[in-house]
């Protein structure tokens, strides 16, 4: 179902005592009835420390990866299974520096797609085109082989558990915002390319997030867009202060 989502992800961010600290801000400030779903992605290690703090909250837990197999001889993985049992309800999958530092494939995200929503979890697919493919004119090509690739082997039911995230890679971390236009270009192609393989009643019920260095003073104009749905914040989701700034920004 759409609906204005913020989700914080830390990365390889915060040991214990510093998600504690973390947490402590963002439920000292956080309104019982934010104008967004509101959601954390911290490391493997803080996931059920973080749900169990946050239980009585509107704030749900995502995890920032998954193996694909249910469980099995994979050394340092962690399975959908684990993830459902310590409380996670969303999972990101495809997020740009999975792709480009761990080699993931489309073909290993749409096997991870199909396990997270078999064990009931949100997927959050991330999408998104390197600075040189749209010097080239060729990022609607990228993001559309990577929606078809990896994410559109589901099934028309499987819609209501995806969310679906546009981080252009160029502006993950650098401060180089795509400007509102650009988001609501990508989105709205995104949104069409959805209602073509699947039907504009499922296109138009989708979220559709942006990532890619928000912050408190330019979320309230990118979430403004039509096809913009809310944010995946990174380096912002760290300072309780921004995180909550943008929460409020729709
Ligand atoms: O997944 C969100 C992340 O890639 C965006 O990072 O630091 O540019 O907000 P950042």
């Amino acid at each position: 179902m759409r609906k204005n989502i913020v989700a914080g992800n830390w990365k390889m961010n915060n040991d214990l005592s510093e998600t504690e600290e973390l947490l402590a801000q963002l439920k000292q400030h956080l309104e019982q009835e934010p104008q967004a779903e509101v959601i954390v992605a911290p490391s493997f290690t803080n996931l059920y420390h973080v749900f169990q703090s946050l239980a009585g909250t509107p704030v749900k837990v995502a995890a920032q990866n998954m193996h694909e197999s249910e469980n099995g001889a994979f050394t340092g993985e962690v399975s959908a299974k684990m993830l459902t049992s310590v409380g996670v309800k969303y999972v990101i999958l495809g997020h740009s520096e999975r792709r480009a530092i761990f080699k993931e494939t489309d073909e290993l995200l749409a096997k991870k797609v199909t396990s997270a929503l078999k064990n009931d979890l949100q997927v959050i697919f991330c999408v998104g085109e390197e600075l040189d493919q749209r010097k080239s004119d060729n990022h609607f090509n990228v993001v559309e082989e990577q929606l078809s690739k990896g994410l559109f082997n589901i099934s028309k039911e499987d819609w209501k558990n995806v969310v679906i995230a546009y981080e252009p890679v160029w502006a993950i971390g650098t401060g180089e915002t795509a400007s509102p236009e650009q988001a609501q270009e990508m989105h709205a192609f995104i949104r069409k390319t959805v209602s073509e393989k699947f039907g504009s009643e499922i296109a138009e019920e989708v979220s559709i997030l942006y990532g890619g260095s928000v912050k408190p003073a330019n979320a309230k104009e990118i979430f403004a867009k039509e096809d913009v749905d809310g944010g995946l914040i990174g380096g912002a989701s760290l300072k309780a202060e921004d995180f909550l700034a943008i929460v409020h920004s729709f």
